[in-house]
């Protein structure tokens, strides 16, 4: 199966993906969440980091694109649950797939039976290498990873991200420890030697929308 796994996020002029508050709400605009629609229209699966669904609790149902079908949610759990409550439980047209490790079996069985599938791993940490397994077992080719930057890295460490699109959005936050968005302790092995070739920019309005691959 040739199977594609893209990264889409927004970051500010200084690189940041979110705010000081940890959270990304009114830092894109209208044309960026109908850009990131199409994204998702152009997938089967779309990839939510756990964080991301707590803080900012996104909209992950397509409104800007007619007659798409919807992704269908995958969310990562290593360690206790998620609260019902979330849009991605509530809105999905698909009942989300949770991946989760032996030892929070129980607690996302508990918290979630009723609103997600749950594959539970024989380990106690989520190889992003079994994750896409498991996806391509299911059919799912065309994946699209929406962060947050945590998630980003743990895929993009293993060298399993084929596409970024990145929207450039006119803000500047300055403050040093925010995230990028790849967020982990170590640099990338190869990082001077893969280069990623661009493959589409184009503005709208404030912002530019950007598309890199590697070959
Ligand atoms: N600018 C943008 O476009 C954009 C997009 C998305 C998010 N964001 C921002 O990013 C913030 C959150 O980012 P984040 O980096 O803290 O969290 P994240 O990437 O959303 O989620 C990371 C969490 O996922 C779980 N996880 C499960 N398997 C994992 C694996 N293999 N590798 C890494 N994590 C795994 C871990 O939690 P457990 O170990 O507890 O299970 C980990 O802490 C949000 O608040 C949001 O504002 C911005």
């Amino acid at each position: 199966m040739n199977q594609t796994l893209a990264i889409n996020m927004a970051m500010t002029l200084d690189g940041k993906v979110a705010r000081p508050d940890g959270k990304w709400y009114g830092m894109s605009s209208k044309d960026d969440k109908i850009q990131m629609d199409v994204y998702r229209s152009e997938s089967d699966a779309l990839i939510v980091g756990k964080n991301s669904i707590i803080n900012d609790d996104p909209v992950i149902k397509i409104r800007y694109v007619e007659n798409a079908i919807n992704p269908r949610p995958i969310i990562l759990i290593r360690r206790g649950s998620l609260p019902r409550d979330k849009k991605i439980f509530e809105e999905s047209d698909h009942i989300p797939l949770v991946i989760c490790c032996k030892s929070n079996k129980k607690e996302v069985m508990k918290e979630l039976e009723n609103l997600a599938d749950i594959h539970a791993l024989d380990s106690d940490d989520i190889d992003p290498k079994k994750v896409l397994g498991i996806l391509s077992r299911q059919g799912y080719e065309r994946i699209l990873l929406e962060g947050g930057p945590k998630l980003n890295y743990s895929f993009l460490k293993q060298g399993l991200v084929n596409r970024i699109h990145i929207t450039l959005t006119p803000f500047i936050i300055g403050q040093r420890d925010l995230p990028s968005i790849a967020d982990g302790e170590l640099s990338m092995p190869d990082f001077e030697t893969s280069n990623w070739s661009l493959m589409n920019s184009k503005s709208v309005g404030n912002e530019i929308f950007l598309t890199y691959e590697i070959h």
